[in-house]
């Protein structure tokens, strides 16, 4: 079976069983186990990444964020969070998204600033629309624990 007709299987599974307030969660799950491959999976979220970093040098509203940051470790960190959180093989090793981003003032700009490069990235790397959509989903709700901090 393609896996896209068992992802379908899986929605109509979910809403047989959960229900209608379920769907969200259900098709969360569903299509999660693909977001993974979707974004090229480990090489193409390194990929994602490093383009990222390039974006953020290059962005004198948001670069003197980073001053201090020791880049090498943001680099392996924000892979293995975007890897974790897309249904990848990765453990997350960081801290916590309110921890890490404390003190650094960081504002609803800044952060629309840094949604803006990750889409422009994506986009560039053929990432779907649907895809993309997805990801920016899932990162949506860290948004209190990183702006105003
Ligand atoms: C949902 C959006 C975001 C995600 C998923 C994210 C993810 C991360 C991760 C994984 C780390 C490393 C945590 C650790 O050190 O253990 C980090 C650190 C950092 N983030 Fe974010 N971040 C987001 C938004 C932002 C925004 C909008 C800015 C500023 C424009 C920002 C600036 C920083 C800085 C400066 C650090 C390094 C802190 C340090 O040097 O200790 N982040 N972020």
């Amino acid at each position: 079976m393609k896996a896209s007709s068992l992802s379908g299987l899986w929605l109509s599974l979910c809403l047989a069983v959960f229900g209608v307030t379920a769907l969200s969660g259900c098709s969360q799950t569903a299509s999660k186990d693909h977001l993974y491959q979707q974004l090229g999976s480990t090489v193409g979220i390194e990929k994602i990444v490093d383009a990222l970093l390039v974006e953020i040098e290059n962005d004198p509203q948001i670069v003197h964020h980073f001053r201090d940051t020791d880049i090498a470790r943001f680099r392996k960190l924000l892979i293995e969070q975007l890897c974790e959180l897309s249904g990848g093989p990765c453990k997350y090793t960081g801290v916590s998204m309110q921890e890490s981003h404390t003190g650094f003032k960081i504002t609803q700009a800044d952060f629309d600033n840094l949604v803006r490069h990750l889409m422009k990235v994506m986009t560039e790397q053929n990432i779907s629309i649907a895809a993309q959509n997805q990801l920016l989903g899932l990162l949506a709700p860290m948004y209190g624990d990183v702006v105003y901090r």
